[in-house]
């Protein structure tokens, strides 16, 4: 498995620019399954949930096709499998996201029951509730979720109140309405900006979707969609991970091609801990870290609240700011897994359940850390890169899940960061890296 080897210690100076939003990509890339027409998807994240997004299309029978390396045109004419096997699933959660729109489109759907993660048990009982209240029958069968319409095929509108906010849920279940008969309405769905970008996408295929971005979402069924081209809008929690790389190294950068307002609880969060932070346009933050970051409180909570994958990071940032901070996470119920990993590098860090205190300043020193999920390694990256020494993180493919070439983008700033590669015959679906774009 790749390694990072950093030595920490150098501000970070310079231009970074942000890629397109995984979190978004992921339902995009499976509303497709929708249309037989083509869909065509721009500034999608070279990662590799993409790559694993993609074979599950091809396997259910999509075409997917790359002009370039940012753009797939999907067109799933032809699908002649109705399911998302466990081989796939799971490797990647999210691929849950196919049973809403095969379950729409061809009135079936089988997927395999994603189990827990490192960061917490993670059901998708919300999601099946949702489809029975669509009318369809919803079974559990050696592992898999197995899912019918009724007999003529098509879902019914109805009334879907979750009991507690999903966002793959709200996703899974906007799409599968928008094939349905009659109107459908979700209450206390997702904010998240992600959710607004899928409901822009699905008008653009002929959809009927109002109120993306709020708690009440109400989709009007129609009998069919069309093609579409959209551009996924850029990751917001990678655009978080650099502010904080660039505060906590004391540095000065310029942060291209992000979306400042969709982190706009982060931002001021960071402000309030003395991250000086300015928005220069709509597309570009400057980041300047001061000597003298404060302590300062934070809990996790469903978007438009501190959102629960800049956790991690923030912890990171708070083991170099004056003073205790108390961090608590409402969101998963074992997302503090970074904090061990943390302390070999000397950070005075306590946590019990959901609730974790940090006491800062303290020098941190390089050492060989494990990662255990996406955020966690992101937060192993930021110490390193403030801590003396050399720092050896493990298991690097949790960060390539999500962070295109991390590694490459930070070093073009100054970063002394490497990949120690498991072996150079690898190919991407393990380590490799497309040509640079930073
Ligand atoms: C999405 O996961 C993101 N993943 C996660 O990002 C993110 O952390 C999470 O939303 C919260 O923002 C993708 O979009 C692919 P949830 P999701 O359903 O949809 C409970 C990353 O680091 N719940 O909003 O799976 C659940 O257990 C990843 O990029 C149920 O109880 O999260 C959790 O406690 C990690 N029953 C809470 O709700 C359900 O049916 C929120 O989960 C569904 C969820």
């Amino acid at each position: 498995m790749d390694k990072f080897r950093i030595i920490g210690g150098l501000p970070l100076k310079g231009r970074v620019s942000i890629s397109g939003a995984k979190i978004s990509a992921l339902p995009c890339m499976a509303a497709a399954v929708l249309t037989p027409e083509t869909v065509t998807l721009h500034n999608l994240p070279y990662v590799r949930d993409i790559i694993t997004q993609r074979r599950l299309l091809e396997d259910i029978g999509a075409t997917v096709l790359t002009p370039e390396l940012r753009t797939h045109k999907i067109a799933a004419a032809h699908i002649e499998l109705f399911e998302a096997p466990y081989e796939l699933v799971k490797t990647m959660r999210a691929s849950v996201l196919a049973l809403g729109p095969l379950l729409a489109r061809f009135g079936k759907a089988k997927v395999s029951l994603p189990g827990g993660c490192a960061i917490g048990t993670r059901p998708i009982d919300l999601h099946l509730a949702g489809f029975e209240k669509l009318g369809a029958e919803v079974r559990l069968e050696a592992g898999n979720v197995v899912a019918r319409a009724p007999k003529d095929g098509r879902l019914r509108g109805g009334e879907v109140h979750f009991g507690k906010v999903t966002v793959t849920g709200t996703e899974n279940l906007m799409m599968a309405a928008t094939l349905a008969w009659g109107r459908t309405t979700l209450y206390n769905a997702a904010r998240e900006p992600e959710i607004a970008d899928l409901a822009e996408l699905l008008n653009k295929m002929g959809a009927r979707v109002r109120g993306a971005g709020s708690s009440t979402i109400q989709i009007e069924g129609v009998a069919a969609l069309g093609g579409a081209e959209h551009t996924i809008i850029p990751d917001r929690i990678e655009t978080g991970t650099f502010i904080i790389a660039g505060a906590i190294t004391r540095g000065e950068l310029e942060i291209k091609d992000c979306r400042p307002e969709h982190s706009a609880a982060l931002i001021a969060k960071l402000r309030d801990a003395g991250v000086e932070l300015q928005e220069l346009n709509p597309s570009t933050l400057s980041v300047v870290g001061n000597l003298k970051l404060t302590a300062s409180d934070v809990t996790t909570e469903p978007h438009p609240g501190f959102p629960t994958d800049m956790q991690a990071q923030y912890m990171a940032l708070m083991t170099q700011a004056g003073g205790q901070s108390t961090i608590i996470e409402t969101v998963f119920e074992n997302r503090f897994m970074h904090t061990s990993e943390l302390q070999r590098m000397g950070a005075r860090i306590h946590s019990d359940g959901s609730r974790a205190t940090v006491q800062g300043v303290t020098k941190l020193t390089g050492a060989p850390v494990i990662a255990s999920d996406l955020r966690a390694s992101a937060s192993l990256v930021l110490a390193g890169l403030v801590a003396e020494g050399e720092t050896i993180i493990d298991r690097v493919y949790h960060i390539d899940r999500g962070y295109e070439k991390i590694e490459a983008k930070l070093r073009a700033v100054g970063a002394n960061i490497e990949r120690i590669r498991e072996s150079v015959t690898a190919p991407l679906s393990q380590t490799a890296e497309p040509a640079a774009i930073v």
